[in-house]
């Protein structure tokens, strides 16, 4: 079976690499050339732990990966996987432009190519979209009908960011919404040496066991956040009490690291689009809103905190140490970090930044107003307070921290060692 992935994002080069090491002929489509370009050189056009080798290999040495510009090479393949980004649109909702365009795209070449061909979806879409929007689309493109001559399918990735591929090939199930069984059998062969669970639905099932899927694990963060806000306010440390939970397994230790709050390119918009769904189908979801809702304003107690130790911000000097939205990744999208340091400048603070990966990306989000620094003790130099919001190993060295103010967001400093060398505050501890 030969494979085409449209979209060479972190889901679709996870699933292109995945499939190509496995031995199958896959070719990535994108329509950025320089992507493109890195790829047929072997090298990874996104950060990703194991990528750069992995495409190497497949491209230089098996010789099961390519990339390119031109959506004709999906008519050499069987299946084409639609893993092309989706966007909580500016007016909310949805915005369908990409996989509108990818699905037309695909369409266009499969109306001359002869023979049944899967289009299965990976791209995180709301219940509903596929049948509503990518199916219509398609048929209209291609001029052939879904259920006999083109199979759809949706295949939902559950990978997290800095194991992408490690989560495709050690997957905790895999999930195949089916328009029909012929669909869904062809697209189950790819995984048949998979030794996990494998969920045959119906399309709209499927795309709803994404959304459930980071809804929950939103939820299980807010409810730690928020027990850990209580905690605060009682002198508990939530770590405590965490452990103690979690050794429960109907509620599990993952996930309830309470800290700044959930960012990433995946929770908090698939659940603002879960939200934006539910009231669609006629539903207001409260937990939900909730969840948001804590999310929201969790980042925001690290410059409450700051202001109940050192006083009004106003001229003060703060070391933010961390802009990605997670340790292991140069990703900035929705992290917590932004919304810290958009709320010390509007109070009138300058703010001292530094990530040891995100710092480009940072540039193009965060206000010009910042300084960013060499390095963490650069940083920290000449500030009032250091709030920490990235649990990366090296802000781990105590030895910064003598004698300042510090506000950890991320559980990095052990507090009762931290308290010893400095004046430390944990967000919920
Ligand atoms: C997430 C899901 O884990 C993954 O299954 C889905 O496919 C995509 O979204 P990812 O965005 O890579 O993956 O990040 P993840 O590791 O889940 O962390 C998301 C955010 O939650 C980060 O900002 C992290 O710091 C925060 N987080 C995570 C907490 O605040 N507490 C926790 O206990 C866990």
């Amino acid at each position: 079976m030969r494979i085409s992935v449209v979209g060479n994002g972190y889901v679709g080069l996870a699933t292109a690499v995945g499939l190509a090491g496995n031995g199958y002929q896959v070719v990535c489509i994108d329509n950025n050339p320089a992507k493109v370009d890195l790829i047929n050189q072997g090298k990874a056009p996104i950060y990703e732990n194991g990528l750069d080798d992995l495409i190497t290999s497949c491209v230089n040495k098996h010789k099961t990966l390519r990339a390119s510009t031109d959506y004709k090479d999906i008519a050499d393949t069987d299946i084409t996987f639609i893993c092309v980004g989706t966007y909580s649109s500016s007016c909310g909702g949805t915005d369908f432009t990409q996989i509108a365009q990818a699905a037309e795209d695909i369409g266009v070449v499969l109306a001359k190519k002869n023979g049944y061909h899967v289009v299965a979806v990976k791209s995180t879409v709301a219940p509903g979209t596929t049948e509503q929007v990518i199916i219509p689309l398609l048929e209209k493109a291609s001029g052939k009908k879904a259920g006999v001559d083109i199979g759809i399918a949706v295949n939902p990735e559950f990978l997290e960011e800095g194991k992408a591929v490690d989560c495709f090939l050690n997957p905790t199930r895999i999930v195949i919404g089916e328009y029909d069984k012929k669909s869904g059998d062809t697209v189950e062969i790819l995984y048949r040496d998979f030794s996990v669970p494998i969920i045959r639905t119906s399309i709209a099932t499927a795309e709803m066991i994404k959304y459930a899927s980071n809804a929950f694990l939103a939820a299980k963060i807010s409810f730690a956040n928020e027990i850990g806000n209580i905690c605060k306010k009682m002198g508990i440390d939530f770590y405590d009490v965490a452990q103690a939970i979690g050794y429960d397994p109907r509620i599990g230790r993952k996930f309830l690291n309470a800290g700044a709050g959930f960012g990433g390119s995946c929770l908090p918009k698939d659940l603002e689009m879960l939200i934006d769904s539910a009231g669609k189908a006629g539903y207001e979801p409260r937990l939900l809103g909730s969840v948001r809702d804590v999310n929201r304003d969790q980042p925001l107690l690290m410059v409450a905190i700051a202001e109940g130790i050192i006083g009004g911000l106003q001229g003060k000097t703060i070391a933010v140490l961390g802009l990605a939205f997670k340790p292991h990744t140069d990703d900035v999208r929705d992290t917590p970090s932004l919304r810290v340091i958009a709320s010390l400048l509007e109070k009138g603070a300058s703010v001292r930044a530094y990530d040891p990966m995100a710092m480009d990306n940072a540039r193009e989000v965060l206000p010009q107003s910042i300084t960013y620094c060499g390095n963490a003790a650069q940083a920290i130099e000449d500030t009032d307070c250091v709030m920490i919001l990235t649990e990366w190993d090296e802000f781990k060295r105590e030895s910064l921290y003598n004698g300042r103010v510090v506000i950890d967001g991320r559980r990095v400093l052990d507090p009762a060692r931290a308290r010893a060398i400095c004046d430390y505050h944990g967000i919920c501890w």
